[in-house]
């Protein structure tokens, strides 16, 4: 169960791989990225995933990648690696020359990978809910964009571990929710189950859009719709989504209670709904 990486077409030990200090993803955080997890060995929504990752090249107007032939790549790595639920982490920059705000036209993209056995929740976590503060969205105007500008994710996440809470959601300035640190958010009001539309403001999360997908063959309505802050009140329940976060309730925000303050039965059920999806 090797942990690898691949460098532009090698694949080798994570420790030894290696970039140039002149890659764009390093000295403008001028790279895209996607994550994507395997359940038993097989990569789950990984053309949802491509979609994406091209939607990110193309809005940065990155060169041209074969991504046909990259989705092979990451197929091997995912056999290669043999670890039955993985992590895959893909890397393109715009390519690596001597600095200069302007790129030109001639940039070769630079593609790396890294693969890990997938960070599991603790159960315990999982069972409890997470608990949330909300943040200032300081992130550029593009969030659409599955970029590796993460300073304001990591710098909210961080907050939110050293108050004592789980995670943090951003807040804009017109007092809208709109996301966590690597998650999309729902919120359930009056019954209705609620999220922020797919503009420039969240990324456009594969499991957001598989959980949707879920709750339309449940049956459950989905609004898209944007919630200020102010309106929490009203809110039954709430809770995260994404690769890693799969589907886990927020039973409190900024210390006050979602709910009654457990995890609610909208989300278990669409949680339950996500795993069987997955072949689990
Ligand atoms: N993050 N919103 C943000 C800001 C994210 O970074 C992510 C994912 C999501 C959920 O998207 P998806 O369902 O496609 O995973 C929403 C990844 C997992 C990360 O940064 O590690």
């Amino acid at each position: 169960m090797p942990e690898l990486a691949y460098v532009n077409g090698t694949i080798g030990p994570i420790g030894e791989a290696k970039v140039s200090i002149e890659d764009r993803g390093y000295q403008f955080a001028d790279a895209v990225y996607e994550v994507v997890v395997s359940y038993n060995g097989k990569p789950f929504l990984l053309d949802e995933h491509m979609v994406r990752l091209k939607r990110s090249m193309t809005g940065l107007q990155f060169a041209t990648v074969d991504l046909t032939a990259l989705e092979k790549e990451m197929r091997n790595l995912f056999d290669v690696s043999e670890i039955d639920n993985a992590a895959l982490y893909l890397q393109i920059s715009r390519g690596a020359a001597p600095r200069n705000h302007a790129y030109g036209s001639q940039m070769a993209p630079q593609i790396i990978m890294t693969i890990r056995p997938a960070p599991a929740l603790p159960a315990e976590k999982r069972a409890r809910g997470y608990k949330v503060i909300t943040v200032p969205d300081t992130r550029w105007g593009r969030c659409d964009l599955k970029t590796v500008q993460l300073s304001s994710n990591g710098m909210a996440k961080q907050q939110a571990l050293d108050s004592g809470a789980d995670d943090a959601i951003f807040v804009g300035d017109d007092d809208i929710l709109r996301e966590g640190t690597s998650s999309n958010l729902f919120m359930v009001i009056g019954g209705e189950i609620i999220t922020h539309p797919a503009d420039e403001r969240i990324l456009p999360g594969i499991t957001r859009q598989a959980v949707i997908a879920i709750c339309e063959e449940l049956n459950l309505p989905v609004r898209l719709e944007k919630i200020p802050q102010s309106g929490l009140a009203k809110v039954e329940e709430l809770f995260l989504t994404g690769t890693v976060t799969e589907v886990l309730s927020v039973v409190s925000i900024n210390g006050q209670s979602v709910g009654d303050g457990k995890p609610g039965p909208v989300a278990q059920k669409l949680q339950q709904a996500y795993v069987a999806k997955s072949g689990r």
